[in-house]
């Protein structure tokens, strides 16, 4: 006991949509390379007028007005990305002052790349369990195409742009998300360099070590976070997987004989996007009533770091 379920979510995407088609004319590539190697057919990249902060107030006010709470219940603000407007002050201060949450809320980013959003659900709970208020705030946000290099075909198709919120909820009855997170510290297959070197800041990404580590990694973290529930495939709902390749999803699903019906995607239309993937899916889940009250969602990131990630996590 002593766990989070979610109350609400949110979601805002940039308007610009980029389909695979642009892309030919930016970089040697075609839509059938793209498609049946990622999964992927269009995501949404910010104008120089849309910002960061701008899609995480949206996103926040969404979930916020769904869930019927208000600003000053929040007691932790929490928001997973690599990619805010700011070095400092974090997104997460930013918010604080633009809802208006109490002056006493726990307010930070934290960045563990595309497993940011669980690694946040974690936090999230533990800090929540001896904050004064028990509702979270808790967003995935990224504006990848600020760090994507538009002139490398092996990794400008990836990438989009999108921010998600969920309003979690703390009680000391309900079941803990029974998080496992990891990391495989890695600076080399999968890395964004900071501000202090001369290069641009883009994502340097080497496929297929990345892609090998997934395979390995998310099955497990499935099977360790159903273990550790002491539950089966069979009594979660919904598997929430990192948008990254839809071959990685695939394989996952195949080796924990998962059905098709329980692992719904969004990648076609929103391609990788980091801490965002996760609950832009679980929005689009809650938001078109596939994901119903008292139903269990397996959230699984991973990524940069290298990181993983899996919780357990329950609609009110
Ligand atoms: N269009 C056309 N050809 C492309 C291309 C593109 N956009 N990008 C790469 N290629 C080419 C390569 O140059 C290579 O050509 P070659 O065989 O002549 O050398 C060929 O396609 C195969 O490249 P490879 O990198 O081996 O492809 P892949 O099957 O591994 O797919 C990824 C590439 C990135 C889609 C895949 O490795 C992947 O998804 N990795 C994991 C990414 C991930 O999960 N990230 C999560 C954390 S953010």
């Amino acid at each position: 006991m002593n766990g989070l379920k979610l109350v609400s979510t949110g979601s805002a995407m940039p308007e610009r949509v980029l389909t695979n088609e642009d892309l030919t004319k930016m970089v040697e590539t075609n839509d059938e390379w793209i498609t049946t190697r990622t999964g992927i057919h269009t995501r949404h990249i910010c104008s120089q007028e849309e910002s960061h902060t701008q899609l995480c107030l949206a996103a926040s006010r969404q979930a916020l007005a769904r869930s019927g709470i208000a600003p000053e219940e929040i007691g932790v603000c929490l928001v997973a990305t690599f990619t805010g407007d700011h070095l400092n002050p974090a997104t997460a201060c930013v918010l604080q002052k633009e809802l208006g949450l109490p002056e006493d809320t726990v307010c930070f980013d934290l960045n563990a790349a595309c497993s940011g959003f669980v690694y946040a659900l974690h936090t999230a709970q533990c800090l929540l369990s001896a904050a004064p208020r028990k509702f979270g705030l808790i967003l995935g946000a990224e504006v990848l195409s600020r760090v994507t290099d538009y002139t490398d075909r092996s990794t400008c198709v990836l990438f989009g742009d999108g921010a998600a919120a969920a309003v979690v909820e703390w009680n000391a009855e309900y079941p803990s998300i029974h998080a496992v997170l990891g990391c495989r510290g890695n600076t080399e297959v999968l890395y964004t360099p900071g501000v202090n070197t001369s290069s641009p800041s883009y994502i340097h990404m080497e496929g297929q070590p990345v892609f090998r580590f997934a395979v390995e990694t998310v099955p497990r973290c499935i099977s360790q976070v159903l273990e550790q529930a002491g539950l089966t495939a069979e009594d979660v709902d919904h598997f929430v997987f990192h948008q990254a390749n839809q071959r990685i999803i695939d394989l996952a699903m195949r080796k924990l004989h998962l059905p098709s019906e329980k692992c719904t995607g969004n990648i076609a239309h929103t391609g990788n996007t980091s801490a965002a993937s996760v609950p832009l899916l679980l929005d689009e889940l809650v938001s078109t009533g596939a994901l119903c009250s008292g139903q269990r969602a397996l959230c699984v990131g991973f990524g940069a770091g290298l990181t993983w990630g899996g919780a357990l996590l329950q609609l009110k």
